[in-house]
């Protein structure tokens, strides 16, 4: 009797703990300067604010290069106020592969922004980035937002 309650205990155990969380595995960081923004008012979604990208430098274990003059944020305020970008833009890497990148997620009450984040390339020796689910921690600067990007992973 003893040993069953222990196995049904056990079972019990087994089945009611939340799963493992997965990991995150630090894929880079990137430093992206911004251009002045352009309002473009309240529409029907929002008030829009569009804000160029000019360039910037990233830098990571497996990847590391310059964010080409390509692309802007057509960032979304919604009617409670949270800001939530909305970014297309251009990452070249050091050894010359070209990755569209295309970030998006809500402001933070702690001022960070939870972003998005996927990844486009033809680039055989970066294809893998086609394949991964990402997400960043976007810090604002004057000028500049700083962005923290991990990689999630499995764990057993
Ligand atoms: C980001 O880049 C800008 C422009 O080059 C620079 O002024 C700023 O100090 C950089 N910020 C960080 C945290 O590296
Ligand atoms: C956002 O707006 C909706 C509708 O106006 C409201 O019910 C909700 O509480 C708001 N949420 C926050 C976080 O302000
Ligand atoms: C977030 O930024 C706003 C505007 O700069 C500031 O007023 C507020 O105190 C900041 N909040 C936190 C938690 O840092």
């Amino acid at each position: 009797m003893r040993s069953l309650a222990i196995f049904v205990i056990a079972f019990l155990q087994l089945v009611l703990a939340d799963p493992a969380p997965p990991g995150l595995a630090y894929l880079y960081t990137v430093n992206v300067t911004l251009g002045d923004a352009i309002d473009v008012g309240l529409g029907p979604k929002g008030t829009r604010i569009v804000i160029p990208i000019t360039g910037g430098t990233f830098s990571g274990p497996k990847l590391s290069g310059n964010v080409l003059n390509v692309g802007a944020d057509w960032g979304l305020a919604d009617r409670n106020g949270t800001f939530s970008p909305d970014s297309r833009y251009q990452l070249q890497t050091d050894d010359g592969a070209n990755i569209f990148i295309q970030t998006n997620g809500p402001l933070q009450p702690d001022n960070t922004t939870h972003l998005r984040v996927t990844f486009e390339t033809g680039n055989a020796d970066y294809y893998w980035v086609n394949n991964v689910l990402a997400v960043g921690i976007l810090r604002s600067g004057t000028g500049y937002v700083v962005i923290d990007t991990w990689q999630l992973t499995t764990t057993a």
